[in-house]
């Protein structure tokens, strides 16, 4: 009774420790992290670091490794591992069960510039030069290289290449849970006049989203790209999994 979670995420770890919680007889939990983060946080099961080798490679641990059901709780920016993930699942012949947090929705106040990529993002920030935080991680900075004359602090858990940067950027080390409270003062100290973020969802990072309301300052909001129906909670996705595990008699076959 093997599970594999596609994790890097927050609610990715709390379903593992459900999971693990669950103390259910003969299972066995794999935890799979890209092996981006230096110190990531990890939950307390098998955990394995880096890529499987695209989708056959997927496919073929999950034959190897006799996994019963892929979980993939990756974050919703995530796009190629998700479609690998789709795609192994179907290959494997094992049920796959996506979890994915909602996106956060537009609220009073809110003043979002909604974009569909970082390249629309940059483009959005217009010819005025302003200081920016780009919250975005540190993978895809290099797009606002496209829009220089802006003053840049990113903010990211590991550091972007230097090679990466806008000229001149600032970047501050820093990794969430992020309050509104401490948000505000962040924003008011840094003299931020646009934040550049991810729609990501969740509440670990929701606190700037709060703040720039509070604040009155603009957000380009970088919207979700397109995934395959998902679960948006832990507690679906336990449900799920069990079902996909229980006997066909209990599913009523
Ligand atoms: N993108 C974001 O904004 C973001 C934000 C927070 C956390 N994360 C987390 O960071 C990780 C990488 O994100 P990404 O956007 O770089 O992914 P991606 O572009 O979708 O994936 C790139 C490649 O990284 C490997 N990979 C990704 N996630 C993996 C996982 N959980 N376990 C094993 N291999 C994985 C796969 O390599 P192979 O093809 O060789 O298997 C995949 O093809 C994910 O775990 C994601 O949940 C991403």
């Amino acid at each position: 009774m093997h599970i594999l979670i596609l994790g890097g995420t927050g609610e990715a770890r709390a379903l593992a420790e459900r999971l693990t919680g669950q103390r259910l007889a003969g299972q066995r939990l794999t935890y799979s992290l890209a092996g981006r983060t230096r110190a990531p946080v990890l939950p307390d099961c098998d955990v394995r670091v880096g890529g499987f080798g695209g989708a056959g490679g997927l496919a073929g641990w999950i034959a190897a490794e006799a996994v019963r059901v892929l979980v993939d709780a990756t974050h919703p920016f995530a796009r190629r591992i998700s479609e690998n993930a789709l795609t192994a699942a179907r290959v494997a012949g094992v049920p796959l069960v996506t979890l994915r947090r909602p996106g956060w929705k537009r609220e009073a106040g809110d003043r979002w510039t909604g974009v569909p990529d970082l390249a629309a993002a940059a483009d959005a920030l217009g010819g005025v030069p302003k200081r920016v935080l780009l919250a975005i991680g540190r993978q895809e900075v290099g797009a606002f290289r496209a829009a220089p004359g802006h003053r840049y602090l990113v903010r990211s858990i590991e550091p972007p290449e230097a090679g990466a940067l806008p000229d001149g950027a600032e970047v501050l080390l820093a990794r969430g849970p992020f309050d509104e409270a401490a948000e505000r003062a962040f924003l008011a100290r840094h003299g931020i006049e646009v934040v550049v973020t991810k729609n990501s969802g969740g509440d670990a990072t929701y606190g700037k989203i709060a703040a720039a309301r509070a604040l009155g300052i603009p957000v380009v909001m970088v919207e979700r790209p397109a995934g395959p129906e998902a679960v948006e909670t832990v507690e679906d996705a336990l449900a799920a999994i069990g079902r996909h595990l229980a006997g066909p008699a209990e599913r009523g076959e």
